[in-house]
């Protein structure tokens, strides 16, 4: 990433050199100005290309980072929450279809409930603790009754995404 930077910072410096040299000839040049401007500009527009290009390299860096660090996939969170995970049964979302359920509480602002569920905890915290071991806190109104260890690995991971996105307006 710094190296990126540096080399970004001396591709700019020399485009600089180059086009201020191209420049200066045309001017002083009695002939062939006009043609030696538009080299300039050539110059010039290629630099840019160049380092248009490698600022995108560097975006895409930091996007593949993002990507390989969030684990969690929304979509298929969605998918194992209303099917093989069986919360539906017992978690009612709005607008959500299949999950309905009344024993235990609605999830549909959870992200926002799980913030202040317990103190110093954050919602991500609050909601893998729910799923590992639902006892440690029992939502006030509701049985201690949901079962431990639903959700593992992969799909622990896709849960929590699913339940931490934004729900989409009804
Ligand atoms: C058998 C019914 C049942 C199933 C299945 C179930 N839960 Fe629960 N869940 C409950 C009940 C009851 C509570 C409230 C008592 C407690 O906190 O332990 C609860 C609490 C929670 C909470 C904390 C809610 C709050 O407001 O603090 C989360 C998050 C949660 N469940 C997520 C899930 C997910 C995700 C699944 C599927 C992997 C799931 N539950 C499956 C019954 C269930």
């Amino acid at each position: 990433m710094e190296t990126t930077v540096m080399v970004l910072g001396a591709v700019i410096l020399l485009l600089v050199a180059a086009f201020l040299a191209s420049l200066g000839l045309g001017i002083i040049g009695e002939s062939g100005i006009s043609i030696r401007w538009i080299g300039g500009f050539v110059v010039l527009g290629v630099g840019l290309a160049v380092i248009a290009s490698l600022i995108g390299a560097v975006g895409g860096e930091e996007q593949g980072v993002q990507q390989g660090g969030a684990t969690g996939s929304p979509e298929r969170g969605q998918a194992f929450f209303v099917g093989q995970g069986g919360c539906g049964t017992c978690h009612a979302i709005d607008g959500v279809p299949g999950a309905v359920g009344t024993i235990g509480p609605p999830l549909t602002d959870i992200a926002e409930v799980a913030a202040t569920r317990k103190p110093g905890m954050t919602a991500d915290a609050y909601i893998r603790e729910s799923e590992q071991n639902p006892n440690a806190f029992v939502a006030p109104g509701f049985q201690a009754v949901m079962p431990p260890g639903l959700a593992t690995g992969q799909n622990l991971e896709d849960v929590i995404a699913f339940l931490l996105a934004p729900r989409p307006e009804p």
